[in-house]
């Protein structure tokens, strides 16, 4: 294990915030990552655990040990008729798996292609697309507990896997660290194309003639038009969750503006896109405190002059103060902060 002092993890966070860790461990294997809990254990607390940083929000100064897990490796586990059971290490490019399974024929992620970060994050806030959750395609995962250093599986039902949720943002954050996640993917394939942004971009195509590598490069071609590619502008996607909301809310707001935009949760409940509110009030393309809300999409803050997260986190606040007091709903962030 290599124990680094005073790091800069600025290049480490998409939203390029100023940060710098007092102690960091970027662990290759499980044992290394054993070691570097025992060594925070003994010596410094807290723990936090850095992924690929792009769904995170990092404070200018982290006390402790910031540990990054980038331990590797795709396996096949099973086949049968319909199914391919596939582990993958939690330090694995999320993307980069996506393609990895397109290319051997395991069918199902398509719809999450290109969205970045490594796949032990995936199911903390289970990742979602154009229709299409990681839960929807999930088996199991394997964790380290951080207060006993033991390997512990979890299959889907223990997961409590919601809208961006699951145990490990709920009752048991920050308690275990992911190691590996396996999911059971599609022998042929099952294509999900009913998200009108996808259906839309796919409508010139005959049925018969859209695979899941269409689907994939479809799905690419409209994340490219609409979020900013963080190594030019950066930012953590989505920087709220979009808001679930009751008929009776719906109804109203339906009558005080013809063209909003719902999509159906149950009998009783629909989710608005946040981005809607906050293009409605005023916002979109809008600059504060030196951080803007993205000209493309009003659900993306971007952070082109690289400021301290205080800034940013000034400018969500503003927009979440804005829409409540314009249309009475709350917005709830999405990326976790690290404290
Ligand atoms: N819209 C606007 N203005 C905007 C943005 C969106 O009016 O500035 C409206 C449009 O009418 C559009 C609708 O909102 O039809 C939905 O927009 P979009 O398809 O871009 O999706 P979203 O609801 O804004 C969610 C996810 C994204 C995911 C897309 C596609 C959340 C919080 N975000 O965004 O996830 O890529 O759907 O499935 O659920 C992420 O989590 O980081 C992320 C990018």
């Amino acid at each position: 294990m290599k124990l680094l002092k005073r790091v800069n993890l600025q290049p480490l966070n998409t939203m390029a915030v100023p940060s710098v860790a007092e102690h960091f461990v970027r662990a290759g294997s499980l044992d290394e990552v054993k070691e570097a809990l025992l060594w925070a254990k003994n010596n410094v607390q807290p723990l936090h655990i850095l992924g690929g940083g792009s769904n995170c929000l990092l404070p200018e100064n982290i006390s402790g040990l910031v540990l990054q897990p980038i331990l590797r490796g795709v396996k096949l586990l099973e086949s049968n008729e319909r199914h391919y059971l596939v582990k993958v290490a939690a330090g694995e490019n999320w993307n980069r798996f996506v393609h990895h399974c397109l290319s051997k024929g395991y069918f199902g992620l398509e719809n999450l292609a290109l969205i970045p970060g490594l796949v032990g994050a995936a199911p903390i806030q289970n990742i979602g697309a154009y229709g299409v959750e990681l839960c929807d395609l999930f088996h199991s995962l394997e964790a380290l507990e951080i207060s006993t250093g033991t390997l512990r599986r979890f299959e889907k039902d223990e997961c409590e896997f919601a809208y961006r949720h699951s145990v490990f943002k709920g009752r048991l954050s920050k308690q275990f660290i992911i190691t590996s996640v396996t999911f059971r993917l599609f022998k042929h394939p099952e294509l999900n194309v009913t998200y009108p942004a996808l259906r839309a971009a796919l409508a010139g195509i005959p049925r018969k003639a859209i695979s899941p590598q269409i689907v994939a490069h479809t799905v690419m071609e409209i994340r490219r038009s609409k979020l900013p590619s963080p190594e030019l502008l950066p930012n953590v996607g989505s920087f709220f969750k979009n808001p679930v909301v009751d008929m009776e809310t719906i109804e109203h707001m339906e009558q005080l503006y013809p063209d909003l935009v719902s999509y159906e949760v149950d009998a009783n409940h629909k989710k608005i896109p946040a981005g809607w509110l906050i293009e409605k009030a005023g916002w979109k393309g809008r600059e504060e405190f030196n951080v803007k809300v993205h000209d493309q999409q009003a659900l993306v803050i971007v952070n082109p002059n690289k400021m301290p997260v205080t800034k940013v986190l000034r400018l969500a606040k503003a927009i979440q103060a804005n829409i409540k007091a314009r249309f009475g709903i709350d917005l709830e962030q999405e990326p976790q902060l690290l404290l």
